[in-house]
């Protein structure tokens, strides 16, 4: 766990870099082994770069090497710059941040820390955390680390019963929540989610319980209550990534990339329209941030409430716009460049997977001479080596091809195993593709060698013998499925006729890539099923369409089961 952060750490850095271009042609190893000793404080050196075999499915790097990524998170910059701030926490209701300097995270993550050792976790043990992004919630992150325990960040959204499969998968004796979390205005009762959870989950000997709110919680035996902590206010250079700590993006780049880099990281709170939909640009005003890193879900979203809700807001502090966690079509890149950045900000579509624990594809704005061709993700990130392979396993060598994106060598922040499960961990990303480390996406690389994400392999349809990546078609309308049915949520306050609009459509498909791609069916509908990250779940709106809506698979991360149903309604209606 502790060296899974490590290439986080460089991406992060490289991207507040100005002239890293050159690294680029020098060896894998040299390159990560220099980064590696310069920008990392290790208690004992390592005595090899790597040693990784992917038909084994073995990823070692830097053995022999030993750090502490809380040291290398907090120590380090306390004994040069204690009072720089490493948190704001944008909390729901605008105008209310707290800031939190190295110095006082350093204090808090040592007092839990020992908190924790106290309460009899050890090395190896795994804690769950069940709360909000908040400045606790990274201290004990990073207490976890510091006494070599696994943490095991559960999103606050999840129900009791998700939360106490991944309890159980863990074996966690200790759970970290707090009384409520606050959200777009709402409070919501997370320690009685976590009292349900718990009844189900014999290993938890103990509850560690914040106070997020003034409500008083029921207290059994089993809960420890936390004491509040101390603030104070800094400037700082300002790292805005909106991502949720129960994801990967909020753990690289909400926590660990900026911390290590001794940056001031934002822990958003809240949700972008809450109390409206210049929620964003407000907290880039008032907190001065200068890269803002979203998902395109969010952008889409505001998108739709005009440009009024950004022009609002000064937003000269803003240096580079960052995108993740699905493709960003067209029209959004162009509304988030054009509109959000005032055309003045490189927009940078990053790609990558929680098992390549940072970005392994994005465009570099370092580089003044590169250019970024809006919806691709454009070149590999430094010590990255992409390959894309047909249907037969063979690698396309010719570029302005599409296959299956797979990547060739091994780096430091990639996954190394499933918990419990390594047979799993094999199958799933090493046996696909023989010799490399297959990512489950497909992707297209252009003639210069720019690579374009086309979606999951298992979104991608297959239309009269054409294979069709659902991100292709969603840049040209924002669509989905094998006949090709389109399903279109409409602007606010836009209304039209749904014939006219369905020739409409059809003509700008057939133009824009082919007539046998042009939708057989469009449905209008108020919203698209999400996962509780913001991702389409298209594969439910594919069983919609086949009528197969008693066999709808694991719908554990769907964010709110009424948009299914009323795709289903609106279906039914239809058809
Ligand atoms: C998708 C999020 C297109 C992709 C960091 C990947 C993207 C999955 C992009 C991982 C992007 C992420 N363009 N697709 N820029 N970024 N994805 O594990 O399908 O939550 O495999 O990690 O999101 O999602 P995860």
């Amino acid at each position: 766990m502790l060296l899974n952060h490590v290439s986080t750490v460089f991406t992060a850095y490289l991207w507040q870099q100005t002239s890293f271009h050159d690294v680029v042609a020098l060896e894998i190893e040299t390159f990560w082994g220099a980064l590696a000793s310069q920008r990392l404080s290790w208690i004992s050196p390592f005595n090899t770069v790597q040693n990784c075999n992917f038909s084994q499915g073995k990823i070692k790097w830097f053995e022999g090497g030993k750090l502490n990524v809380s040291v290398n998170c907090l120590d380090r910059h306390v004994h040069t710059c204690p009072e720089r701030v490493a948190l704001i926490w944008e909390r729901d209701e605008p105008g209310t941040e707290v800031k939190f300097t190295y110095r006082e995270l350093l204090e808090l993550t040592c007092r839990l820390g020992n908190l924790l050792k106290r309460l009899g976790v050890r090395r190896g043990d795994c804690v769950t955390l069940y709360m909000p992004s908040c400045p606790l919630a990274v201290a004990s992150m990073l207490a976890c680390a510091r006494i070599g325990a696994v943490h095991n960040v559960v999103f606050a959204g999840f129900s009791a019963e998700a939360l106490a499969d991944r309890i159980r998968d863990t074996q966690s004796s200790t759970v970290i929540t707090v009384n409520q979390g606050v959200r777009g205005g709402k409070v919501i009762d997370l320690k009685r989610t976590v009292d349900q959870a718990v009844q189900n989950c014999p290993s938890v000997q103990q509850v560690l319980v914040a106070m997020r709110t003034e409500n008083s919680v029921a207290m059994t035996d089993r809960d420890v209550p936390l004491e509040e902590y101390v603030f104070s206010y800094q400037d700082g250079d300002v790292f805005g990534c909106m991502a949720d700590i129960g994801w990967i993006t909020g753990h690289s780049y909400g926590v660990y990339g900026p911390l290590c880099n001794g940056g001031t990281t934002v822990l958003f709170e809240s949700t972008p329209v809450y109390p409206d939909p210049g929620r964003y640009w407000e907290t880039v005003q008032r907190l001065g941030i200068s890269q803002f890193y979203g998902a395109p879900t969010a952008i889409r979203l505001l998108l739709k409430y005009g440009d009024e809700w950004v022009q609002k807001y000064d937003r000269s502090c803003l240096k580079t716009l960052g995108s993740v966690g699905e493709p960003i079509n067209r029209e959004a890149w162009e509304w988030y460049h054009r509109v959000v950045g005032g055309g003045r900000c490189p927009v940078i579509d990053t790609w990558w997977q929680t098992e390549t624990g940072g970005i392994c594809i994005a465009p570099r704005p370092s580089d003044p001479d590169a250019e970024i061709i809006p919806g691709m993700a454009m070149r590999p990130f430094y010590g990255i080596k992409p390959a894309l392979l047909d249907a037969k396993g063979e690698v396309l060598h010719a570029h302005d091809s599409t296959g299956a994106l797979c990547i060739s060598m091994a780096w430091p922040g990639m996954a190394r195993t499933i918990h419990n499960d390594h047979q799993r961990f094999i199958e799933t990303y090493f046996q696909p593709y023989p010799g490399y480390f297959f990512t489950g996406d497909g992707a297209y690389c252009s003639k210069e060698g720019y690579y374009q994400i086309v979606g999951r392999l298992d979104d991608v349809i297959n239309v009269s013998g054409h294979r069709l990546g659902t991100a292709e078609l969603e840049d040209v309308v924002v669509c989905t499925i094998k006949c090709v049915y389109v399903f279109v949520v409409l602007k606010k306050g836009v209304e039209v006729q749904e014939d006219v609009l369905a020739q409409q459509l059809r003509e700008m498909v057939s133009r824009n890539i082919a007539k046998y791609a042009s939708p057989d069916y469009i449905q209008v509908v108020g919203r698209l099923p999400k996962t509780r990250s913001g991702k389409i779940m298209r594969r439910v709106l594919r069983k919609v369409v086949e009528r197969k809506t008693d066999d709808l698979g694991d719908l554990s991360t769907l964010d709110d089961s009424e948009a299914v149903h009323e795709v289903i309604r609106g279906h039914q209606r239809l058809h």
